[in-house]
């Protein structure tokens, strides 16, 4: 049955075997709802089990010990195997960090949108190979943690040839490419906002749309309002792409509203909401996107992810990966945060962190593990997800396989008999 892998055959060929599988989390449940324990339900949780792993694509799911014969085998001891995150919203081509800022402001400062253009300026400065290579650190983290699927947006350039290098690096990395050239209006245009608007929804859209899928905008005070926004985002949606909204992180805003009356795939933030945007949100197919790393790296009130919930809100959550406001490319972490301070339970926390970011980015293909679907999987040293929440801050992953191919796993590898311990 299991065995060496065979001669000339790449790992991505050759079959393998997750046997000893713990708890399988599906993401695709099966048959009528209880009324209790609904939310653990839809995780579509199959025990003692195995998964078979083909040419990339989940092959068998079944009962382990009735498993068809594999090119290799993972023991996993019991552990839990969940989908892998899909990390919506993550900022990650950028040079510099800003850690006296986050210093400064634990002793007390305030957010303020205005810190993106201290990374403008470090990115304008670095070479392609310098922004690449850090664009490569962060994607190698959060891989690393657990995500198989994310976006990344561009953002730090701010003029048409730094925004189109940016996109053009992120396309390096995922096909989930933002356009975010309506981040923030830059120092050499902060005379004349109208002027940075015509570009962002001009020449620097134009030269970006061919690397993107989506288009951003922050909609915000200190960023842009909403008629600037709008501008941009209908300019983006007649170019093709598709569109989203940083929306309501800092105060109440029209964003929101924008978001759902443009029709974006998500908004994102989503802290400060009226009762209208609650609303708006439920009856639209706008996800909201909550990123609790970044109130947690500017120590603002976190949103209340109860109640977009209880009102019916398809919610995800991402990492919000960025130099300013949340420095962290771990989902795990996220997780951990939106059952703590968020009132998600951890089941619904890690549906919204793998389903509904496949969800936010109009994906059907992953966030689920099913036969035919894409193996992406994350192998917990742990029996249960509940674990990411109830064991913060410890690192549990111990395999990440992307579409079939092991990302990490020096425990896994350890255990795929026929290949070298790594
Ligand atoms: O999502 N809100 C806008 N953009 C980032 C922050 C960027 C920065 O401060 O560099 C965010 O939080
Ligand atoms: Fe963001």
């Amino acid at each position: 049955m299991s065995g060496p892998e065979r001669a000339g055959e790449s790992e991505a060929d050759a079959s393998l075997l997750l046997d000893g599988i713990g708890e399988l989390v599906t993401n695709a449940p099966d048959g009528v709802p209880p009324s209790e324990a609904r939310d653990e339900w839809a995780l579509g949780i199959r025990r003692d089990v195995a998964v078979v792993v083909e040419a990339g694509r989940v092959a068998w799911i079944g009962p382990r010990g009735r498993a068809p014969a594999a090119d290799a085998r993972v023991e996993c001891d019991g552990g839990a195997v969940l989908p892998g995150f899909v990390d919506s919203h993550a900022h990650l081509v950028f040079a510099g960090d800003r850690a006296a800022e986050f210093a400064a402001r634990m002793a007390g400062r305030p957010y303020s949108a205005g810190g993106i253009r201290s990374t403008v300026v470090a990115t304008r400065a670095a070479s392609d190979g310098a922004l690449r290579a850090n664009t490569a650190r962060l994607v190698g983290e959060l891989v690393g943690s657990g995500s198989t699927t994310f976006e990344i947006k561009s953002g730090y350039g701010l003029t048409v040839d730094d925004e189109e290098r940016s996109v053009r690096a992120a396309a390096e990395f995922t096909e989930e490419v933002t356009y975010l050239g309506a981040h923030v209006v830059p120092e050499e245009l902060a005379a004349d906002r109208s002027a940075y608007v015509a570009l962002a929804a001009g020449p620097m859209l134009h030269a970006c749309a061919p690397h993107a899928r989506w288009a951003d905008v922050f909609c915000e005070r200190g960023a842009f309002d909403a008629d600037e926004s709008r501008t941009v985002l209908a300019a983006a949606a007649a170019a093709g792409l598709g569109l989203r909204v940083h929306a309501n992180q800092l105060q109440a805003g029209p964003g929101v509203q924008l978001a759902v009356e443009m029709g974006a795939a998500s908004a994102d933030h989503c802290t400060h909401l009226s009762e209208a945007d609650v609303a708006a949100l439920a009856s639209s197919s706008t996800v909201a996107t909550l990123l609790p790393g970044a109130e947690f790296s500017t120590g603002s009130p976190y949103p209340d992810a109860r109640r977009l919930l209880d009102a019916g809100v398809a919610v995800a959550l991402a990492t919000d990966c960025n130099p300013g406001t949340s420095y962290t490319t771990s989902m795990p972490f996220c997780i951990a945060l939106a059952v703590r301070e968020m009132r998600m339970t951890p089941a619904e926390a890690l549906r919204a962190a793998t389903f509904g970011g496949a969800r936010a980015l109009g994906r059907t293909d992953v966030g689920r593990v099913v036969v035919g679907g894409p193996a992406d999987l994350v192998l917990l040293r742990a029996p249960s997800f509940v674990h990411l929440a109830y064991r913060p801050g410890v690192d549990l992953v111990s395999g990440v396989w992307r579409r079939g191919e092991a990302v990490r796993g020096s425990r896994g590898r350890r255990h795929v008999e026929g290949a070298a311990d790594d």
